[in-house]
């Protein structure tokens, strides 16, 4: 089993998109690749929410279910459990850094846009304060993420 953990930073908007935009790609495939996957915020004041409403209706109208709850990314453990971490932005990507200062995680942290193949943003753009178009816009960003990382899983032979 191969372990995917999506990160934002309060693991209402973004990550759990991520997380159902991909089990949902996972799903659909027959047989089913070997892929789980989870997510986290690097801050834990959604702890025990699921999703915005906004995103879990945006999501929905696409086909895709959120059902994930918040929770806090936990250091130690996740760098252990899951074979990538993928960041949102560079805000994420520093902080999950942070808190693996040797270095030894390292190779398994990366950024959603890195699998991007449509668009050429560097990061997925927090929607929390904006309008409706934002949810959209996330999720045609994720779409085109997960599409690609799924392409890249399979050339890696996952
Ligand atoms: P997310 O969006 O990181 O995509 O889950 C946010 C959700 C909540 C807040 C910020 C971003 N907040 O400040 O409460």
């Amino acid at each position: 089993m191969y372990n995917i953990l999506f990160v934002c930073l309060g693991n209402i908007c973004r990550s759990p998109a991520a997380e159902g935009v991909m089990d949902t790609l996972i799903s659909r495939q027959n047989p089913s690749p070997q892929i789980q996957v989870d997510s986290a915020g690097t801050a834990g004041y959604h702890a025990g929410e699921k999703a915005d409403r906004r995103m879990r209706q945006a999501a929905s109208a696409r086909g895709i279910e959120l059902t994930s709850i918040s929770r806090q990314f936990r250091g130690r453990e996740d760098f252990e459990k899951f074979d990538l971490i993928v960041a949102m932005d560079d805000e994420n990507l520093r902080d999950i850094l942070r808190l693996d200062p040797s270095g030894r995680y390292r190779d398994k942290v990366v950024k959603m846009t890195d699998f991007c193949r449509r668009y050429n943003d560097k990061y997925v753009p927090d929607p929390y304060y904006g309008g409706p178009n934002g949810f959209e816009y996330v999720l045609d960003l994720l779409e085109d993420a997960c599409n690609g990382l799924m392409e890249h899983l399979k050339n890696a032979k996952l």
